[in-house]
């Protein structure tokens, strides 16, 4: 038989890479759980140990982990994903996941569908049967108001989902519009998925910090003499041109890009209509952001905090590199206004982004 997660996870703390955490080993055996389900029936279903009676296979519960920012979820979840002996199994960042199911609604709604959901979702349960979402969070009511259904849908099938989010799931989309149209959707999760908190006293993302220095702030002029000498390294090596991407018939502007480094404004970025397909579109075009001016925003730019939320999200995922300089240390950013809550994993992520050893 092969290790169980548990086995996995106490060599990698025997070799030192993992900090052995009781709160983070509590999580392992639910996981081993899951697995176990779901390799069991993947034999029965080749007919290894089934009979010849077809019984529904058994479904699992899947896994809602939740908890502080740099506690280790993702980490699990992909410890998870890495040692899943199955073909259909999927990890993906809820903002992507999203962006799709809206996608394939748009295509399924010009091509004349009754229902646009129902061929996504049948897409989507043809292809996985274990469906892994980091990061779940509801913030819009475009989102909010498909999920339940989704969901629905994915559970009839018999897909497990493991998902992890900073909020317990009755903290999602908290005092958003028409929210009780929402509880539904918190009603099964409770009912389809183990709700787990993860209470690690340890941020492990506070502690990697080092590194030569990435994040400038306060704005000023040593702030844009430490920018200048960074992007100064790059275009020593070829003259930087303004690159335009094409995301969904519109057309999006990187005004200087050199070496598959992208130098651009908080203001280019993230104070014009540009929404996640363009951020994940930037993510995957270039190896380093340089962003410049970030600002420290309040309620009246919930939008614009909104927005760098998410290209912080695209470029984490993408393992893009960030230089930034910004008015002030990532935690005081955005301290109130719609979103500031979720606004504490991009202050965490920028802190980890500004590791020696992170990025690719
Ligand atoms: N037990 C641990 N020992 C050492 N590093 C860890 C441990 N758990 C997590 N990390 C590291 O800390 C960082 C944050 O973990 P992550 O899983 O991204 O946190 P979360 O998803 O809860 O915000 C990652 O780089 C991860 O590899
Ligand atoms: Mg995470």
């Amino acid at each position: 038989m092969s290790e169980t997660i548990a086995e996995i996870y106490a060599a990698r703390v025997e070799a030192g890479a993992l900090h052995p955490d009781p709160a983070q080993e509590a999580v392992l055996p639910m996981l081993e759980d899951i697995r176990h389900h779901l390799e069991a029936t993947h034999l029965k279903r080749k007919g290894i140990l089934g009979g010849l009676f077809h019984k529904p296979p058994e479904v699992p519960q899947g896994l809602y982990l939740w908890g502080g920012v740099g506690r280790g979820k993702s980490m699990l979840m992909d410890l998870f994903m890495a040692h899943l002996d199955i073909a259909e199994k999927r990890r993906v960042h809820f903002h992507a996941f999203m962006q799709e199911v809206h996608e394939g609604m748009h295509l399924a709604r010009k091509s004349g569908a009754q229902d646009a959901l129902a061929p996504v979702a049948a897409a989507l349960t043809s292809s996985v049967r274990l469906l892994a979402l980091d990061e779940m969070q509801i913030t819009d009511i475009t989102d909010a108001m498909i999920v339940g259904r989704l969901f629905e849908k994915l559970f009839e099938a018999g897909v497990v989902v493991i998902t992890t989010s900073n909020r317990p799931p009755e903290g999602l989309y908290k005092d958003g519009l028409n929210r009780q149209l929402f509880l539904p959707f918190i009603e099964m999760i409770r009912e389809r998925l183990v709700v787990h908190e993860l209470v690690s006293p340890t941020d492990y993302r506070q502690n990697r910090l080092a590194g030569g220095q990435t994040y400038f702030t306060p704005l000023g002029p040593e702030a844009r003499a430490g920018i200048e000498a960074i992007w100064t390294g790059f275009t020593d090596q070829g003259s930087p041109r303004g690159v335009t991407l094409t995301v969904k018939g519109r057309q999006v502007v990187l005004p200087a890009v050199c070496s598959g480094v992208a130098r651009a404004s908080f203001y280019d970025l993230c104070a014009k209509p540009l929404g996640p397909a363009d951020y994940l579109a930037i993510a995957s075009a270039v190896r380093m952001l340089i962003l410049e001016n970030i600002p420290t925003l309040g309620r009246g730019n919930f939008n614009e905090a909104r927005r760098f939320v998410i290209l912080i999200d695209a470029l984490y995922e993408a393992h893009v590199r960030l230089v930034a300089s910004a008015a002030a240390e990532p935690e005081y950013l955005y301290l109130e206004g719609e979103g500031s809550f979720e606004f504490e994993r991009t202050a965490s992520r920028l802190r980890e982004m500004q590791s020696a050893d992170w990025g690719g």
